[in-house]
């Protein structure tokens, strides 16, 4: 599922490695968050009332909001996975989930951040901590960005925005995959995160301007931009499932099995997605705007 993939890399990439210090606070202060941030989902929406600390003498125990037994179930972010298994249609979840060419950096992915060990300072005193840092000109409380993930909208129509608000929630740096005017609306009404626009493909001069001055009207403050998305990747579990690319847009269609794919998949396809992006990017973008730009691979 993207957003626990997505969220476990903000976590482990830029969390834990930028927070060796005091390791064990922040690590509970992270899972809150993210829970915070999983409770916008509508999957997840019934708010449970809060659960009270014991009334006592000893030391005072601070717990998150506590939501539905789903979502305070999974102690972790990869059984989140579990829960979206039961919830969306297979083709969304496999899409999601799936990774490119036989999923070798899939699993290479996964098996790096199990290399990523967290040095404990101990007998130092942590009772105060300050996780807070900052990125290009941003002030974050914590080192946690939410990865540009593009077809959420096929779990729900309206993911981007909701992630957008839990992000905006919990304080998290978010970047949007596909802004639109829901993201104009959320900053004219003071609810916006802090937010990168995030595109895929910018292969000409016009293109570039506009997505700089549409993004920056909507309170953006960094552009991030894919490098690697020349053409639609070749993933296994897509072209098993006969998935068509633009369902990302429409919705998958009908009952599962049912469905009737314009432009499925297959093995070895070569769609074009932005075949004519190059280094050129760079400079239309500063030429644009002077907010920071940040590349990045899909
Ligand atoms: C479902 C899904 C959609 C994604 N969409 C985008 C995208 O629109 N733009 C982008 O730059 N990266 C996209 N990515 C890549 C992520 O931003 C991220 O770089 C990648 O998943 C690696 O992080 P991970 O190991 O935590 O999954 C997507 C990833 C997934 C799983």
């Amino acid at each position: 599922m993207a957003a626990p993939r997505g969220l476990m890399n903000a976590i482990q990439g830029a969390g834990f490695a930028g927070l060796t210090n005091h390791a064990y606070r922040t690590r509970r202060e992270m899972m809150r968050r993210l829970l915070l941030f999983a409770a916008g989902s509508p999957l997840f929406a019934q708010q449970q009332p809060q659960q009270q600390p014991q009334q006592g003498t000893g030391p005072t125990i601070t717990y998150p909001p506590a939501y539905s037994e789903e979502v305070m179930g999974p102690v972790n972010v990869l059984e989140m996975e579990d829960i979206a298994k039961k919830k969306i249609h297979k083709l969304a979840y496999d899409y999601i989930a799936g990774g490119v060419e036989d999923e070798l950096t899939l699993r290479a992915n996964l098996a790096a951040y199990t290399r990523v060990w967290l040095r404990r300072r101990v007998m130092v005193d942590v009772s105060k901590i300050d996780t807070s840092l900052e990125l290009l000109g941003n002030k974050l409380d914590f080192p946690i960005l939410l990865d540009p993930t593009g077809g959420k909208s096929l779990a729900n129509p309206d993911a981007d925005r909701i992630a957008a608000q839990a992000a905006f929630a919990s304080k998290a740096l978010y970047c949007v995959a596909a802004g639109g005017s829901w993201m104009e609306k959320l900053y004219a009404a003071g609810q916006a995160p802090l937010w990168w626009s995030n595109s895929i493909g910018l292969g000409a001069r016009e293109f570039a301007q506009s997505f700089a001055r549409r993004s920056e009207d909507a309170g953006c403050c960094g552009f991030i931009i894919t490098m690697d998305y020349q053409y639609t990747p070749n993933k296994d579990r897509n072209n098993r499932n006969r998935y068509d690319y633009g369902y990302a847009a429409t919705g998958i269609p009908g009952d599962r099995g049912k469905y009737q794919p314009r432009s499925p998949a297959v093995a070895a396809m070569l769609q074009p997605a932005t075949p004519s992006m190059t280094w050129e990017v760079v400079n239309w973008l500063h030429g644009a705007s002077n907010l920071p730009v940040i590349l990045k691979a899909c």
